[in-house]
Parts: structure tokens; sequence; C-alpha cells
């Protein structure tokens, strides 16, 4: 075995990601203690806070090294594309994340395409534009519905897709380099994947629902609620994903000299041809993970190391629990321009059998009181036999919570209720 005794864990963040994350962990019998950075109220609740700017590799590195835990889990993109998990690997502490150069695979979206493109990947064509005649003749090649991403960290904010031909110019020329692709007709599945660099363990299936508004109208979020498993996609699909998809991407990063180490989520759209690459990101997605993990019988800290330590191929593929997870996220008014920070929220204790509350933009004003500071503020975590029971104990806990000036989709999980007998 890679781990006999009980694992001290520092989770890096500050949102609902990190929260179910160091939640998981708290339930771990192989975890002996989780300490999140800088965390929120919500993760205080499972685990102990420390502060540090969770986008500087040596504070954070050097936090690691004072809790003298064994293995730090990063939860954001942002630190990782600035070096957080290098510095924490040269501290000689294992760390569940990949490096910088690895990371890029979420951090330049051109840096996707080239590596999808050398793995044999499929993905939709996509041209890099760097002038406004690139841009037009990219929009003319690929046609409507035109789909336009800023080339860097945009935390699912940067991407249009508009068949409103001046839309798309206007986006493309306000982001500079801009990303201008093929449109992928067919509906979403995120699958992540655990590596260590060469194993690769898949989770369930789950999707998301990215925009903002009911009916997937409104533009888009980072991620509005989600479902898992899916009852819809066929039984080979993660086998498929994994042979087509991950593991020639994780093989190709090897290859590269640049092993990613951490969670691999592929952003795919069911097409008629088959599952293909929308986007990579680097780290467990959000809120799919707050969904996922209540499910997750394998304790997730011995994975989470294992993988951190090159030795993945060692644990069999991840148990589940039986039945269905529901995630609804509640947002503060105005999210995704400008959210309304502040308002108190008041009522997550109260939540049905089966249900959570995971919090992601919150914090504790001078009174004490649970305030939202955040675009995406918690959300609701209901698990049940089936989707609609899952469904019904997450949309009956929201309805007990109060936040003024907040707002949350309706129609989460719902198609996917609807077609069950
Ligand atoms: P991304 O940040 O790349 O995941 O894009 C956000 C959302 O835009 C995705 O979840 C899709 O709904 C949509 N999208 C992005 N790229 C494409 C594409 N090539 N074809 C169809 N939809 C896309
Ligand atoms: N759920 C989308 C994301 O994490 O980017």
């Amino acid at each position: 075995m890679t781990q006999q005794t009980p694992l001290t864990v520092l989770v890096i963040g500050p949102g609902g990601r990190e929260h179910a994350l160091a939640r998981a962990l708290s339930q771990d019998p192989g975890v002996a203690a989780v300490y999140v950075a800088p965390g929120n109220p919500g993760t205080a609740e499972v685990a102990t806070n420390h502060s540090v700017d969770a986008n500087d590799p040596a504070a954070v590195a050097a936090l690691a090294g004072r809790l003298g835990v064994d293995l730090v889990v990063v939860g954001p993109e942002a630190p990782l594309v600035a070096g957080v998990a290098d510095a924490v690997r040269e501290a000689g502490i294992a760390c569940f994340g990949p490096s910088k150069e690895a990371a890029r695979i979420e951090g330049s979206k051109a840096f996707a395409k080239e590596v999808m493109v050398a793995a044999g990947v499929p993905t939709g064509g996509s041209l890099l534009c760097r002038t406004p005649e690139e841009l037009d003749d990219a929009l003319d090649r690929f046609g409507s519905p035109y789909v336009v991403k800023d080339d860097g960290l945009a935390a699912g904010k940067g991407v249009l897709v508009t068949e409103d031909r001046g839309a798309a110019v206007d986006h493309g020329r306000a982001c500079g380099e801009v990303v201008v692709e093929e449109f992928l007709a067919g509906p979403e599945v995120s699958l992540f994947a655990i590596t260590d660099g060469t194993t690769v363990l898949p989770l369930q299936p789950a999707q998301d629902f990215k925009r903002i508004g009911d009916g997937d109208t409104g533009p888009n979020t980072g991620g509005m609620g989600a479902y898992t498993p899916l009852p819809w996609v066929s039984a080979d699909l993660v086998d498929t994903v994994v042979s087509t998809i991950i593991q020639p991407t994780v093989d190709e990063l090897r290859d590269r000299g640049t092993p990613f180490v951490g969670l691999l989520y592929a952003g795919l759209a069911i097409t008629e041809d088959g599952p293909k690459v929308i986007e990579f990101n680097a780290r467990f997605g959000d809120p799919e993970t707050q969904a996922l993990l209540p499910l997750l019988a394998t304790g997730l800290g011995g994975v989470l190391y294992a993988a951190a330590t090159g030795h993945l191929a060692e644990i069999g593929p991840l148990q589940w629990n039986p039945g269905f997870s529901v995630a609804v996220v509640l947002a503060a008014e105005n999210y995704p321009q400008m959210p309304v920070v502040g308002g108190v929220i008041t009522g997550i204790e109260q939540v049905a059998d089966g249900a959570h509350v995971i919090q992601a933009g919150t914090s504790t004003d001078d009174e004490g009181q649970l305030v939202a500071s955040g675009g995406r503020v918690l959300a609701v975590v209901a698990t049940g036999e089936d989707l609609t029971e899952a469904r019904n104990a997450a949309y009956a806990s929201l309805a007990g919570i109060d936040l003024p000036q907040s707002q949350h989709r309706l129609d989460i999980a719902q198609q996917a209720a609807s077609e069950e007998n």
C-alpha cells in the first residue's frame, strides 16, 4: 500500500468545490486532519481554515510545510496556472494538481487544441485569431452558430456561442487573441478522471448547467447546477472517453515531459459521431464535484494521495454508492455580471433528509452573520434513489433558505428526471 497511517491534507481554494472536497475528506476514515486555505465559513465547519493567498506558490508551499501535511490538493485553476503545485512538490510535499506547464491544458485554449491534434483526440476544428481579418475569415469558415473563446482563463465566462455575427465580431475584438471553433452539436457531459500522469481512474459522468437561465438561456456562468449519474448516456461512454480522449491526452502530456498529475476534466459534446472535447479543465469542476462526491464510496484521501505519489495503479476502479445526486446553485442577483453581495443568508441549518449545503461565495460579517460575498453563493446538494427524489429534496431545502436578491435555476436535472419511469 501507498500510505499506512491516516493522512493530513491541505485543500487550497476559497469556494464550493473546496468545501465539497474538504467535506468528503473529513468523512474518509483514512484522513486524520483536513485544513483549507483560505476556505470559507462552510469549510470551517468540516476542516480548519488558514489564510493564504492561494495564487502565491511560495506562500502555499510555506503553509503546507508549517502544517506538516502529507498532501496538498489544489482546487481552482488560477493557483495551478500560477505554479502552486510546482512549488509544493519542490518543497518535498505530495501535491494533487498539475504543474504550471501541464495546467496549460486549461490555461490556454490554443495549447489544448494543439495537444488534442497531436494525440488524435476528437474535438472540433478551431483557428487562433490575432487580427480582425483572421477573425472574419475564421467566422466565415466555421459559420453559424459562432463559437468565440478568449484564449486564457475566464472561469467559463469568456466564451460566446451565438448566431449573431455582429456579437461574435464584437466579442472577438474585445478579447484580443481569440480561438474560433466549429460548433459541436449534442448534449454535454462532464467526465472527470484522476490521474498520476500514467494511470487513469474515471469518475462517473455528470452534467453541468452553464447558462444563467432556465431552459439554457442567457449568458454562460461558472455553472448553476449539476447532477450525476446520467441515466441517458450509453453504458460504454466512460470506456470510450477514457480510451479515445483521456488516456491519449495523459500519454501525450507525459511524452512531452510535462506529466499531468491531478484531475483532468473533459467537457464533452455527445455528437452524432461520438464524444468530442469542447474543453479541458485541469481541476475538479464546480458544481459537478458537489454532486459527485456524496456518491463516492472509495475514500477520497487515499485516491488523491495515490495519484499525487504515482501509485494510482494500486487503487482499483472507484466505487460508487447507488442512487443519484443533484446540486442546485444559489447565486447572487446580477451574477454573472456584477453580483449583489452583502445579503444575509438564513435557513441553511434546516435542510431536508439526504440534503446538505455547500458554501461557495460566503463570509461572516462584523455581527457574525453569514453573508453573500461572491457570485455563486452556495449549493444545495441532495441524494436520492432516483433523480426525482434527489431533485425534490434539493429544491425543498433551497425553498427554506433565504437570501434577498438572489437567483437560482428551477430546471436543474428536470429533463432527465422527467424521463425516469
Ligand atoms: P467552455 O468554457 O469552453 O466550456 O465553454 C462554455 C460553454 O460554451 C460550453 O459548456 C458549451 O455549452 C459552449 N461551447 C463552447 N464551445 C463549444 C463548441 N465548440 N460547440 C458548442 N458549444 C460550445
Ligand atoms: N462546471 C464548470 C467548471 O467547473 O468549469
